[in-house]
């Protein structure tokens, strides 16, 4: 199944003055699993609605594999039923007086298939969906879940070389949403279509993804692999999007001695190192350090005081007042701080992420340790 990538130039879409999407570029590989990713209002849906061909660009070129399907200057606008994709939407409606056999069959009737071919896709794709047991049922008598499952077969009956998805999970209770997760990554590897992901949830897009675009307000923000955006965030406001407990943000004032760099604050000095040649040239940095990298340790330089814990059972959530400010630390196991209590705290050899405080951009990653 070749021709599967997805490509956008310069799109836009504008509802008056306000844009909804604004100049977004994205080469989607074909066979991705890519997350459009965000909160809510970014422009997320009208960038899958754009693709899909159920929404008019105000600018720009959308192609599809090797065919242009949209062209503002071009007068090109492939219609949807000609672009070769499936949908599945947050609200998808089965047909309630129809069995599962019936909905998962009526797109392939629609689209003149002999009966013989329609029974033999609507049970190979029960199979695949784990309904073989409830073909004859209707959608009432099946769990959320169940028909959630329903509703991708239907609409991967038609084997779409493009698969669009819009908060298809929303709907779900929350140890169902884990399910279903193993099932369209499943799903994924086993039809090799291309997936876009709409979603406002960033660990289902982190866990889903090969691919990841996170937008705020109509503007791309970085778009790159989940763990990119992770240890790598383009700007603070990724940082802080992804990951969960989310990132400690924390300023210190910049020095240059003896060729090494400096940073103070709060009466606590670090030496500053950063990868790949970077450097802090302004006079104030604002680092971020992931939870897991503020390492709780009886010996550690660093001095901090518990405020609260959040013990989840497998890990615990520390929040500790240190340096004149409350960070967050996660710790391995189940262990028992107290407010109050006094502990050691130390910072890992690297991964941390180094912000410039006016722009918001990242300077580059590293680490710092006190001396
Ligand atoms: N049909 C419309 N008319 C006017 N404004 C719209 C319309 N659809 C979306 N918008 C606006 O465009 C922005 C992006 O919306 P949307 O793509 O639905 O965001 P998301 O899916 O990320 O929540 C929002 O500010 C929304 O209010
Ligand atoms: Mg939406």
């Amino acid at each position: 199944m070749g021709n599967n990538n997805i490509t956008l130039k310069h799109v836009s879409k504008q509802f008056g003055k306000t844009y909804a999407v604004k100049d977004l570029n994205l080469e989607i590989p074909a066979n991705s699993f890519t997350s459009l990713l965000g909160p809510s209002g970014c422009g997320k849906t009208t960038t899958l609605r754009m693709i899909a061909g159920l929404e008019t660009p105000t600018e720009g070129e959308i192609w599809i594999g090797d065919r242009m399907v949209f062209s503002a200057k071009e007068g090109i606008d492939v219609p949807a039923n000609q672009r070769g994709i499936g949908f599945l939407f947050q609200n998808y409606a089965l047909w309630p007086h129809m069995t599962v056999y019936q909905n998962i069959a009526f797109g392939l009737e629609t689209m003149k298939w002999k009966k013989q071919d329609i029974k033999g896709r609507v049970e190979e794709m029960c199979a695949l969906l784990q309904l073989t047991e409830y073909i004859d049922r209707y959608p009432g008598e099946l769990s959320g879940g169940q028909q959630q499952r329903v509703a991708i077969a239907r609409t991967l009956a038609t084997n779409p070389a493009i698969l669009l998805m819009d908060e298809p999970l929303s709907n779900l209770d929350a140890k169902l949403r884990l399910d279903m997760r193993s099932e369209l990554k499943r799903l994924h590897t086993s039809t090799k279509a291309t997936f876009v992901y709409v979603t406002h949830d960033q660990m289902e897009a982190m866990a889903l993804s090969t691919d990841v675009c996170l937008m705020k307000m109509a503007v791309l923000q970085q778009y790159d692999a989940p763990l990119t955006l992770y240890g790598r965030p383009a700007n603070k406001f990724v940082a802080n999007f992804v990951g969960n407990p989310a990132i400690n943000f924390i300023d210190f004032d910049v020095r240059k001695e003896d060729r090494q760099t400096i940073l103070e604050r709060d009466g606590h000095r670090f030496s500053a190192r950063l990868d790949d040649g970077a450097t802090l040239s302004g006079a104030r940095v604002t680092v971020g350090i992931r939870p897991e990298s503020l390492l709780v340790k009886a010996d550690g330089a660093l001095r901090g005081t518990v405020v609260s814990a959040f013990p989840y059972g497998m890990e615990t959530t520390v929040l500790i007042q240190c340096m004149g400010s409350e960070l967050r630390s996660v710790v391995f196991g189940s262990i028992d701080f107290r407010p109050g209590q006094e502990i050691g705290l130390s910072l890992a050899d690297t991964g941390l992420c180094f912000f410039d405080p006016e722009t918001e951009a990242l300077i580059g990653t590293g680490d710092m340790q006190p001396i």
